[in-house]
């Protein structure tokens, strides 16, 4: 038996170790190319006015134990319209930020929100992984170039984020216990390990972190609206803006030929957060258009029949890296909707549209493969322009 190898042998193992090692890293670089490589995704959503999901045209998809079937729509084309559509509301929707590992630079989403030109911004959460990061977040939305109305619902990161922070000071604090009460005498003066409270790090962002989080939480949302004042975190809860057809603006309230569009954030559903009874009493039934915005899209599922017009949300990253035969969603993901084939695009449910964004940012680490960041442009149709209805003279 013959243990060395022939020259030719030799050969053909360095070249396919060479050629595995060279397209491994063509892979990687394209990988990492493509998390930065943001698109402007357009769709223009239909009307909902008198429709059910039932009525709508389009592929159905079957729901799975217990969930209503989808509708998968067609949306407009890939490319925003130079123009505004008449008697429409522009809202850029931004999912999935992860600040943290963040491959678009500010200047891009600066220019696509510049070329865009919404009226209002809805980002539908996922903004940091870790409390640390909650100032640098805090400095990205300073940095938004948009004076408009902002709106922003938490996601189950955001949530994760200040629990394994509470987490980590409660060990740290029984650590800190331990090791005192084997240290004998103690030593008068030492520092003491806060339990439970202390400072975020990174300055912009001071907050207390309770045990359950909420604290941190809401010294998070609290530091966003001062660093945008015209932004607003939605807890299970809802604003109404008028929007003036004829003049296409933000009307300081109801009037001749305004309409209003209502904004619901739900909390995150994953982290046990989402009130739906709560996001929905709170909804301006009056109001001409009803968005909701919903980070994890299974929130569509507890909602009732009709219960908004549009309702946009995330948390899939459109898989993030794409693997064969979608095992990224089979074994990562344990929502409903992923297991029904609804993960990014438009969708007709019993409760309103759905709108899934792929997401900007990257989880876990910093590359997407076949899964590109998204901003999505989303033109939503105000009601028809009914003269009685938007109280317009003729
Ligand atoms: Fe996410």
């Amino acid at each position: 038996m013959g243990l060395a190898m022939g020259g030719d042998g030799i050969n053909a193992f360095v070249w396919a170790f060479c050629g595995t090692v060279v397209a491994g890293l063509l892979l990687l670089a394209y990988m990492r190319f493509e998390s930065a490589w943001f698109r402007l995704a357009y769709a223009s959503l239909p009307p909902t006015g008198g429709l059910s999901a039932s009525a709508m045209e389009g592929e159905r998809i079957p729901g799975v134990r217990g969930a209503p079937d989808a509708i998968r729509l067609r949306v407009g084309g890939a490319r925003t319209p130079k123009g505004r559509k008449a008697g429409h509301i522009r809202v850029l929707h931004i999912s999935d930020v992860h600040v943290g590992q963040l491959g678009v630079g500010m200047g891009r989403i600066n220019g696509a929100i510049r070329r865009a030109d919404p009226d209002m911004i809805a980002f539908t959460g996922d903004y940091i992984e870790k409390a640390e990061e909650c100032g640098r977040f805090i400095r990205f939305m300073g940095m938004v170039g948009f004076g408009g109305p902002i709106f922003l619902c938490m996601g189950n990161h955001d949530h994760k984020a200040f629990h394994g922070q509470a987490r980590r000071r409660r060990s740290a604090s029984a650590a800190s216990a331990a090791s005192a009460a084997s240290a004998a005498p103690a030593r008068p003066g030492a520092p003491a390990i806060p339990a439970g409270l202390g400072a975020i790090l990174d300055g912009a962002c001071e907050a207390a972190c309770g045990d359950g989080g909420c604290e941190g939480m809401r010294g998070f949302a609290e530091g966003i609206a001062r660093a945008k004042p015209n932004a607003a975190v939605l807890t299970n809860g809802t604003e109404t803006l008028h929007y003036d057809v004829r003049s296409g603006g933000w009307a300081e309230g109801p009037g001749e030929g305004v309409c209003a569009v209502s904004v619901t954030g739900f909390d995150d559903l994953r982290a046990g957060k989402m009130d739906a009874a709560k996001g929905l009493a709170s909804r301006d039934m009056g109001a001409d258009v009803r968005l909701a915005m919903a980070h994890n899209p299974d929130a569509v599922l507890g909602l009732p029949e009709k219960a908004f017009d549009y309702i946009l949300s995330g948390h899939f990253h459109a898989g993030q890296i794409w693997t064969p035969f979608h095992l990224e969603y089979r074994m990562l993901r344990r929502e409903r909707l992923s297991k029904m084939n609804v993960r990014k695009g438009l969708f007709g449910f019993p409760a309103g549209l759905l709108y899934i964004s792929a997401g900007i940012g990257c989880v876990k680490v910093p590359l997407r493969f076949l899964a590109r960041p998204e901003i999505s442009v989303l033109d939503v149709p105000l009601p028809e322009a009914d003269p009685a209805r938007l109280n317009l003279r003729p």
